[in-house]
């Protein structure tokens, strides 16, 4: 709708991810949420990308005309490759996708090695990366490789859809695509062309505090940024500060003043969208590990909850490694998950207090390799997505981590990032708009290290079991 004159500006933020679309209007001034929808995506990990533009339609019906700006945060890495016509030559393949996991091991080589994959592109390539991704697409489908002329982020994709004209993205977003210098803070087109084999079009780089577009009304569109990125705009991180998120990815990350390049691989050195860094340590089971679990008891998050809290540390001896659908953190991209100490006395509240501590410990691991790998001094540890709300991780992560955690109200933190983002290139001004800080309670428990241990043993045992799932 654009201009706004005689009212509040409003913005527009919106988190393209995994699961689903959701849409906040929010009071520019404040970051107040006056609006919020949403709609769901089509399950898998490979998906006809046009669905999320359905999603998209759908989610900011009637919110997108209210609006003065536009912001599209999104799942990071997902490759959308198009032809000249910009339609799509093959479904987008996502983050949680592992088929280009032999690719990955290539394109590393064809670096020279972790040390200098991760100097050159800011982290060691894993399945996830898009590069990866254009690699399988050349020598899988190289017909659909060869129509290739332009490839996209999803965010990227959505703000096209958009706005209609030339694409944009932002160093966040770019920074997770194997193909962008976190040192030059520039893409890399030669490893985007030497990945599919061709050159291609790849979209400008905006930085946040710019408007990307303007549509004909008037509405300004920002650049848009990884759903992570986002999240951490809107939680304003600052110096030792440690983000827990728990929803389809687990997420360890903090901002950082300086580049990380981290040849182990355990942390990739991700770009933020304020000009610093958003070092990263990413696993591929989270809250599924609690979905799956819920499903299999006949019951829902609440009531595994319940269980759980009503199972004594340890579960009595049962242990789950919950690498389900292969891992990335660790790089295990063919695992499936290993329960251990299942006996005739095992109940459903050891089944529902396994889950929850395979979980966590699973996370505790992340956080973990991202204080060895950045040296960073943790101050607080703020736990956000859909599971933190769960009151057995309330209970368990305090112990679990050994520290107390922070769990802010509970809210779209991606959709609101990108809305402060969109306030930030509408204002123009150099640093993104203050906006009152979500709340947050904090929750302590005495430590449990033995839990970690029991895990760590199980972790260490299976680290050369051969993969024995299907296609992998
Ligand atoms: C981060 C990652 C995931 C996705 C989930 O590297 O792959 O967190 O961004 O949407």
């Amino acid at each position: 709708m654009g201009a706004n004159d005689s009212r509040t500006s409003l913005v527009l933020g919106v988190d393209s991810s995994t699961q689903s679309t959701k849409a906040l209007l929010v009071d520019a001034a404040t970051g107040r949420v006056v609006a919020q929808q949403s709609a769901r995506h089509p399950q898998g990990t490979s998906v006809d990308p046009r669905a999320w533009l359905d999603a998209f339609d759908a989610a900011t019906d009637g919110l997108l005309a209210r609006a003065d700006a536009v912001s599209v945060g999104g799942q990071q890495h997902g490759m959308v490759a198009l032809d000249a016509t910009d339609t799509p030559v093959h479904d987008a393949i996502l983050w949680n996708d592992t088929r280009s996991s032999a690719e990955a091991l290539d394109l590393i080589a064809e670096l020279g090695g972790p040390d200098a994959c991760a100097e050159a592109v800011g982290s060691v390539l894993v399945a996830s990366f898009t590069s990866t991704k254009l690699r399988w697409l050349r020598d899988h489908e190289p017909e659909a490789a060869a129509r290739t002329t332009q490839v996209l982020l999803p965010h990227d994709y959505v703000s096209r859809h958009l706005t209609g004209g030339d694409p944009f993205t932002d160093r966040g977003d770019a920074s997770g695509t194997g193909y962008f210098s976190t040192a030059d803070d520039a893409w890399r087109p030669d490893l985007a062309e030497s990945a599919l084999g061709h050159a291609v079009d790849l979209p400008r780089i905006v930085p946040s505090s710019q408007v990307a577009a303007t549509v004909a009304d008037g509405t300004v569109v920002a650049a848009g940024t990884g759903d992570n990125m986002a999240a951490a705009l809107a939680l304003d991180l600052g110096p030792g500060d440690v983000v827990v998120s728990i929803g389809t990815s687990g997420v360890a990350s903090a901002v950082s003043p300086h580049r990380i390049s981290d040849g182990s691989g355990s942390v990739t050195g991700f770009a933020d969208a304020t000009g610093r860094f958003l070092p990263m340590a990413t696993t591929m089971n989270a809250a599924r590990i609690l979905d799956l679990q819920a499903r299999l008891l006949g019951v829902d998050h609440d009531e595994l909850g319940r269980l759980a809290l009503a199972a004594p540390a340890g579960a009595n001896g049962l242990t789950l490694l919950p690498y389900y659908d292969g891992e990335r953190t660790p790089n295990r991209p063919g695992a499936t998950g290993t329960w251990t100490g299942l006996t005739s006395s095992t109940t459903r509240e050891d089944l529902a207090r396994a889950a929850f501590e395979a979980l966590l410990c699973s996370l505790a691991d992340a956080v973990d390799h991202l204080v060895e790998r950045t040296g960073i001094t943790p101050g607080r540890i703020l736990l956000v997505g859909g599971a933190a709300g769960n009151a057995a991780v309330h209970a368990l992560a305090p112990a679990i981590f050994g520290t107390p955690v922070s769990v802010p109200a509970p809210g779209e933190y991606v959709a609101l990032g990108a809305a402060r983002q969109a306030a930030w290139a509408l204002a123009g001004t150099p640093d993104p708009p203050t906006w009152a800080t979500a709340t947050a309670e904090t929750y302590d428990a005495p430590s449990t290290p033995l839990v970690r241990e029991a895990y760590a043993q199980l972790r260490h045992r299976t680290s050369d079991w051969t993969p024995t799932k299907g296609s992998r």
